[in-house]
């Protein structure tokens, strides 16, 4: 499908180390002349901003790593040390802990823009796929991190989740037992989660690339969901697109900075500023505020493997998307009936992290149980029922169409 020819290099530096390994073509090719639909909006960096945000977890990460302690006894003093006696201790934290949850934010508003603009629909349902695994590993990894400083809600919430595998018939204590490496959340725990939160965000980098490489092949989708149909529907990456993605970086970087450098403690939770303590359990115990929608959904039901299961079935979901979604329209803006469902999904899904934060008492749970059944019906009532009954708006011939239609 690709007319792609390489250019013959002036400078023979380049031209000798391009014949040895075509590193320049590469990104001549995928940086410089790829070719992006021309009606793309801003909701199409979010990708690009995500993986700034990647960038800053991974590199304040490494800086953090070489004060931290994975010691029960010096942990916590280990993170306070960074903060005050560390050259720059206090920014390399700031900025990893907001860091953790600008990565959500941008990674959350990406997959919500997919989910209304049909993103996972052929021919990008693999790009969608590693997407989903890249939010499943994100997952893990901040979860492991909160550990890290040793706190008591750290230590709580690493002992009340991981114990959730407990619910698992049969092999459920053993399992819990192995992760922790011990009979309960201690020394060999923070010490597996310090690899592994180490190891997994390097997955994630590997796995960022495998979707860029996903991405290249079927190419960007559009707001108007409908396919490239020749040279004048597109325009080259560079210069519009890395004017627009800088453009829209330095803005979230303004966002990000406002809270690193004025309220670097807005998402953070008091109860982990006190060292973790395994005999004071905190009067109440929630996770950071991009579990808790998922928090929401494992308190729905009675059973304690019945919410493990829905919790995960609420992840999980988004993998079988392209099989739940079939209408042949991708792009949101021409199904009349699906924007309403859409946007009530996402109020509820905005509801349910609300409720995650709620203790676990009437009306709250009565509440949870409501938004939950809303959310599988989207999945799996909803959509299928779309498919089937909703007529869409007609759609336009091309991308350049509404464009050139108006000239
Ligand atoms: C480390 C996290 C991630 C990074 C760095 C990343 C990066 C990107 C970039 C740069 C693009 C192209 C620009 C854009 O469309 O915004 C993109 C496209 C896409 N991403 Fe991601 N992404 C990440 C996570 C995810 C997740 C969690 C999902 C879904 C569950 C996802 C699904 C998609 C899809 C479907 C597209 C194609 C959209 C289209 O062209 O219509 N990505 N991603």
């Amino acid at each position: 499908m690709s007319t792609y020819t390489p250019p013959q290099w002036n400078n023979k530096y380049v031209s000798w180390f391009d014949k040895r390994l075509p590193a320049i073509t590469l990104m001549h090719k995928h940086l410089i002349v790829y070719p992006t639909p021309r009606n793309i909006n801003y909701w199409w960096c979010f990708g690009v901003a995500s993986a700034m945000a990647l960038v800053i977890m991974l590199l304040t990460g490494i800086f953090l790593a070489m004060y931290y302690v994975a010691d029960t006894r010096l942990a916590f003093d280990s993170v306070e040390r960074i903060m005050r006696d560390v050259n720059y201790g206090w920014l390399l934290r700031y900025l990893h802990m907001n860091g953790a949850s600008l990565f959500f934010i941008l990674v959350y508003i990406h997959m919500f823009r997919g989910l209304y603009f049909g993103s996972f629909k052929a021919p990008r349902e693999v790009l969608w796929w590693i997407g989903v695994t890249i939010l499943f590993l994100m997952i893990m990894t901040a979860f492991m991190g909160y550990v890290l400083p040793w706190g008591n809600m750290s230590f709580w919430g690493a002992t009340v989740i991981t114990s959730l595998a407990t619910a698992i018939p049969g092999i459920g204590q053993p399992l819990v037992e192995w992760i922790w490496g011990a009979h309960s959340v201690d020394q060999p725990t923070l010490n597996r989660f310090f690899a592994w939160h180490y190891l997994f965000p390097i997955i994630i980098a590997a796995l960022a690339f495998v979707h860029m490489w996903a991405l290249h092949e079927v190419k960007s989708g559009n707001p108007l969901g409908i396919d490239i149909k020749g040279p004048r529907d597109t325009i080259p990456f560079h210069p519009y697109h890395t004017v627009k993605d800088l453009y829209f970086l330095t803005i979230v970087l303004i966002f990000f900075s406002y809270f690193v450098f004025f309220s670097p403690n807005f998402f953070a939770e008091a109860d982990n500023y006190v060292p973790a303590n395994p005999l004071l359990t905190p009067p109440h115990i929630v996770p950071e505020w991009y579990f808790l929608p998922f928090y929401a959904i494992l308190r729905a039901v009675d059973s304690k493997l019945g919410g493990v299961l829905l919790m995960l079935a609420s992840i999980l979901v988004l993998y079988i998307m392209p099989y739940l979604d079939r209408s042949p329209v991708r792009s949101g803006s021409f199904r009349p009936l699906f924007r309403w469902a859409f946007w009530i999904f996402v109020a509820d899904c905005l509801f349910l992290g609300w409720l995650g934060a709620q203790l676990a008492e009437e009306p709250y749970i009565t509440l949870i149980r409501i938004a939950t059944v809303i959310y599988f019906a989207y999945f799996f009532v909803v959509l299928p029922l779309l498919n089937k009954y909703e007529k869409p708006d007609p759609l336009p011939d091309s991308i350049s169409e509404p464009v050139t239609s108006r000239a």
